[in-house]
């Protein structure tokens, strides 16, 4: 489309994983829209919608009265990529690139650029569909906080505030029964829930995928508490979380996903090592969806709502191939292909992890 033409048309989407506050972008993006003039169009199920032709109007009654509304409206899927879509071929699961589909309803549905909410794989794609001609304004979403390009994406602060009001239940039923209670939490490759939930819930083991724990150190805090009248403890381990010269615990594999590995099961594991190699008795418990459902935090409400309102401007403002990133405490743009050049993982050197040294919070390492 030429410089001076106007938008007229968009399409928003959300892929990947949901988390709290997609809605609340949802509608940070269709208001202001609907205001200038727009028509928004919602896909349906993430990619998969664009790649299978579905998708519904939204109207201005569409997206009132969703802000605190957890999930999404407009659903999502996590196996929708169209250079990686999973067709079953005579009982056996091959993978075919789609994406000339996506971008057949994209050109008959009359878009003009489409917002693309999602984390690293979404923006992957996007940045993808970006080069087969498509104007594509990404925002950035995951409980997992692991994109490098922004300060924060929203969901964070949601599952933090889940895991920490859950580290707060297990303390007095710790302290009651003089128990070790090992909580695991999601995160993928990164630590930040794991951080963050642990140092605001007052664990007194954080366990990092970044920072590969010694299991003579973590045997050694929790015996000593004992030792020193604190008869329980908590210890916070990240999903990705894993020993020294040792691996991560996978819970499965599924293939019609672009990353087909599903973390999960350290939690067990290093409880039932600190039962059998301390003596005290030990209980896991297994945050899971929990962590990703509900009511967006405040935090989140009013993060989601600038993101979509700043993508739409970039919309507008015909700055495709951007997405939108928190700076500090500003909102800005950054390029899609750097976005998604490089992780954003925990450094021993983090001011929380330093913070929680201060405090008396051990990472299952022996120096820092
Ligand atoms: O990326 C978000 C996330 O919740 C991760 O923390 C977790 O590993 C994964 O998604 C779980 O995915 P699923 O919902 O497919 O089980």
């Amino acid at each position: 489309m030429g410089k001076s033409t106007r938008i007229k048309r968009i399409g928003i989407l959300t892929g990947g994983g949901d988390c709290p506050g997609l809605n609340a972008v949802i509608r940070g993006v269709a208001k202001p829209a609907h205001d200038n003039g727009l028509s928004v169009m919602g896909i349906l199920d993430g990619f998969e919608g664009l790649v299978e032709g579905k998708a519904i109007e939204l109207y201005n009654k569409d997206v009132s009265g969703i802000l605190a509304r957890g999930g999404t409206i407009l659903g999502s899927s996590n196996k929708g990529d169209p250079y990686h879509w999973p067709e079953d071929v005579d009982g056996e699961i091959k993978i075919f690139d789609r994406s000339k589909n996506a971008k057949k309803y994209y050109d008959a549905w009359g878009l003009d650029a489409l917002i693309a909410i999602g984390g690293d794989g979404t923006m992957h794609i996007s940045r993808k569909l970006g080069e087969m001609g498509m104007n594509i304004v990404g925002v950035p979403k995951t409980i997992d906080n692991d994109l490098e390009a922004t300060d924060l994406t929203f969901g964070h602060d949601s599952a933090v505030y889940v895991v920490s009001e859950a580290i707060d239940r297990l303390h007095t039923t710790a302290s009651s029964h003089h128990r070790v209670m090992v909580i695991e939490v999601m995160g993928r490759y990164a630590g930040w829930i794991a951080l963050n939930g642990g140092l605001a819930g007052g664990a007194d083991v954080i366990l990092l995928p970044e920072m590969p724990f010694d299991w003579d150190v973590l045997y050694d805090r929790v015996v000593n508490r004992n030792i020193m009248g604190k008869r329980f403890s908590i210890v916070c381990v990240a999903e990705g979380a894993k020993p020294k010269n040792g691996k991560m615990v996978v819970k499965a594999k599924d293939i019609k996903r672009t990353d087909p590995i599903q973390l999960g099961g350290i939690g067990e594991v290093v409880a039932k090592n600190i039962s059998k190699n301390t003596g005290l008795e030990t209980r896991f418990t297994v945050l899971g969806h929990l962590q990703r459902g509900g009511s967006p935090t405040p935090f989140d409400r009013i993060l989601s709502t600038k993101f979509g309102v700043n993508a739409i401007n970039l919309a507008i403002n015909k700055q495709f191939g951007h997405m939108v990133a928190l700076k500090g405490n500003q909102i800005q743009s950054v390029r899609i292909e750097d976005a998604i050049a490089k992780q954003k993982l925990v450094t021993p050197g983090d001011q929380a992890v330093q913070a929680g040294h201060a405090v008396g919070i051990s990472f299952g390492t022996k120096s820092l």
